[in-house]
């Protein structure tokens, strides 16, 4: 369970209060897959980083399976695997495999358990041929499978990305999505922020849109279509944001 409590986070950019989440609140059980969804600068990546204990919130808290994400930080990655848009954290000058070795090092993962890891994501990610290249003359597509690889090296039961499609071509999308339906049966908590809204109905329960950093929705993508009388997530996403700042400016 991820339990986001009030949280406010706000950067200080120079003499300027820039405010990136306000009063967030809303929840994630096990095993749900819940798709972040808000305009650029919306607040996404700053929710995600908090609640993958890299920002410390202004005001409230995160718990993740009870922990906090500021006193117990290291508890929580154990548990968690993340991928951040843009930043692959890759080393250009070691292979694919290298650096799946080196992050499964980190989480103290054994040479055979390591081994049998990378195989698996190899042929999931059909990475088999270029396993032992060097990352640094890698196309897009095939550093982003690397750094989703990464992220799950140590089978993680939480996973949070940051965009994950962004980049990739239409196959190596499919291959994602396929992913996240395993994921999902297996049981794993997923939240990913997306801009593709045909990507958050075929893969997500539940939605959470962030408009300038207030949440103008939370809950079941279902119990949504049901409330707007359409299915049609796009025009919803649109709608809610006007209506969001209507009830906000009030
Ligand atoms: N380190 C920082 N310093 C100052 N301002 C920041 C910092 N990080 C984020 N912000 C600001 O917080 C707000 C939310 O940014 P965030 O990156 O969370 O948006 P986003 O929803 O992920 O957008 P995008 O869809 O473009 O990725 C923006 O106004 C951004 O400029
Ligand atoms: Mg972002």
């Amino acid at each position: 369970m991820i339990e986001i409590q009030e949280v406010t986070k706000q950067f200080k950019d120079k003499k300027n209060y820039v405010t990136a989440l306000k009063h967030v609140k809303f929840s994630v059980k096990e095993g749900e897959v819940v798709g972040l969804l808000g305009e650029n600068g919306a607040g996404k990546t700053t929710l995600l980083r908090t609640i993958a204990t890299l920002l410390t919130p202004t005001e409230g808290a995160v718990t993740v399976s009870g922990y906090d994400t500021v006193k117990n930080p290291n508890e929580i990655k154990r548990m968690m695997g993340v991928l951040f848009g843009g930043e692959t954290g890759l080393y250009e000058r070691l292979t694919a495999r290298e650096n799946l070795e080196y992050f499964a090092g980190l989480y103290g993962l054994s040479k055979h358990r390591t081994k049998v890891r990378i195989d698996e994501l190899a042929r999931m990610f059909g990475m088999r041929d270029y396993l032992d290249r060097k990352v640094g003359g890698f196309s897009k597509g095939m550093r982003q499978k690397v750094a989703i690889s990464r992220t799950l090296i140590h089978d993680p039961d939480i996973i949070l990305f940051d965009e994950p499609t962004t980049g990739l071509d239409i196959t190596s999308s499919n291959v994602f999505r396929q992913l996240v339906h395993q994921l999902k049966r297996e049981g794993k908590t997923i939240i990913f922020s997306s801009h593709i809204m045909e990507e958050v109905s075929m893969l997500c329960s539940k939605v959470a849109m962030i408009h300038k950093g207030d949440l103008v929705y939370e809950g079941e993508l279902e119990e949504l279509y049901k409330d707007e009388k359409s299915r049609d997530l796009n025009y919803i996403f649109m709608s809610k944001l006007v209506r969001g700042n209507e009830h906000y400016a009030s």
